[in-house]
């Protein structure tokens, strides 16, 4: 039983893998969040390593037979110190959500005061949406773009924060196209007493590669996922940059006592919030930042940069309204409402037609998050196949084909064909991806 394939052991089981990984192999994959890991990725999360448990940290463990899992997550840690310039590092968090628990239980006590980014304006239900544990724990309050603009405006941001003086200033999105300015939260922070926190799920890869700016510098404390721009196993990492001045402990409770604030991280993930790491998806994450590290990983990131600006022109000549009016990183939120479709009816016609897209909450929206008047729809996937301007361009016309004839479904099944023949052009994993 042991040695036998899936294939052999689950042919139910084994059968949706090949047609999940077939639809993938199909599709025009253009959720913001999502990417193709690589094979030897997906190969170190499909190991033993699975099996292994090991509570605590390198040297450190409650479990024997640590000594190969130990290097393993050293290896983790130094490529994403390498990687992202940082001073400590925690490579456990299960996610991304993990990973921010782990920053509210570190920083915030319950009912302290959070100031995050408006999830209906670009954020995340992690940064106090009322429906999330950091919104019914915490007591939470938002800034968010302005209605002419579709930007943040830092002068705002400084009025909101000194009205609310909130115990942490939280950064970050999953749908915002525009990039921050760090030091403009730092002196915010600094002014009203706050910790700052970014969230850089969606945008890691950008900043591996350097072409955003870099939040670490800035923030107290940095979060992320591996698994979107970062191209890695779906998990998350917490980081720490340089805190020279222990300005995280000046703001601190019982700062005196805390030397580290890497350890006490440490101890918010395990035991704070998670029990024993998945050493599967450790050596799946060192896999995949040793990929980030090389010279090619900023060439891929450069191409979803050009691809996602390719899109937002293509899409603008064609009458679409791009929220912030385009992007300066890897996605695109399109407000429908001036096409009279709800972003439901868009996300649906445009599954029909192989293009996989998600709905998404416009700033200043009329609609119900259920609803929605908006797309969101990222560069990150079709760029890992290696599409660039031209087939991105080619991508926009036919969604505009689809969502130009919304109860077509002649149409809808003609551009499946299009897509089809477009992602054979561009292979991605063999018949079965493991
Ligand atoms: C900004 C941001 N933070 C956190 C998360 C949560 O990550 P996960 O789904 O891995 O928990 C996401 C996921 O979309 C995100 O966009």
């Amino acid at each position: 039983m042991l040695n036998k394939r899936l294939s052999e052991q689950d042919p139910e089981v084994f059968s949706l893998v090949e047609k999940e990984t077939d639809r993938q192999n199909q599709n025009a994959e253009m959720i913001a969040s999502e990417n193709f890991a690589s094979k030897a990725v997906m190969e170190a999360m499909g190991s033993a390593l699975t099996n292994k448990y090991a509570e605590g940290l390198p040297g450190k463990r409650y479990y024997g037979g640590c000594k190969f899992v130990d290097v393993v997550e050293d290896l983790a840690r130094d490529r994403a110190k390498t990687l992202f310039g940082a001073d400590w590092v925690n490579v456990q968090p299960h996610s991304g959500a993990q990973a921010n628990a782990a920053v509210y239980l570190t920083f915030m006590k319950p009912g302290d005061k959070l100031l995050g980014f408006d999830l209906s304006h670009g954020g995340h239900l992690t940064h106090g949406s009322p429906v999330n544990f950091s919104g019914i724990m915490y007591d939470a309050h938002f800034y968010g773009v302005e209605k002419e603009t579709g930007r943040l405006d830092m002068n705002k941001i400084r009025e909101k924060a000194k009205e609310v003086k909130p115990r942490m200033l939280s950064i970050g999105a999953s749908a915002y196209t525009r990039d921050f300015d760090y030091e403009a939260f730092r002196d915010i922070a600094d002014e009203v007493g706050a910790f700052l926190w970014m969230d850089m799920a969606h945008t890691a890869g950008l900043i591996a590669a350097k072409l955003l700016n870099d939040p670490l510098p800035w923030a107290h404390v940095t979060t992320t996922t591996t698994h979107k721009t970062l191209r890695g196993p779906r998990g998350g990492m917490i980081l720490v940059g340089r805190d020279t001045e222990n300005t995280i402990g000046k703001i601190a409770p019982k700062s005196g006592r805390v030397k580290n604030w890497g350890e006490v991280l440490d101890g918010a993930v395990f035991p704070g919030t998670q029990g024993g790491p998945l050493m599967h998806v450790i050596a799946a994450k060192a896999v995949a930042f040793g990929e980030a590290l090389q010279p090619d990983f900023k060439v891929y990131q450069q191409q979803v940069l050009k691809n996602a600006k390719a899109m937002a022109g293509a899409l603008t000549e064609m009458g679409y309204n791009l929220v912030s009016g385009g992007t300066d990183n890897h996605l695109l939120l399109i407000d429908l409402r001036n096409k009279n479709i709800t972003g439901t009816t868009a996300e649906n016609i445009l599954g029909a037609a192989e293009i996989t897209v998600n709905k998404n909450m416009v700033p200043f929206d009329t609609e119900s998050p259920f609803v929605t008047s908006g797309i969101r729809v990222g560069a990150p996937a079709m760029t890992t196949r290696g599409m660039k301007e031209p087939e991105f361009e080619y991508l926009a016309k036919l969604m505009d084909q689809v969502l130009s004839n919304p109860t077509d479904e002649q149409m809808h099944h003609k551009t499946a064909q299009e897509v089809k023949a477009l992602c054979e052009r561009f292979p991605l994993y063999d018949a079965v991806a493991i």
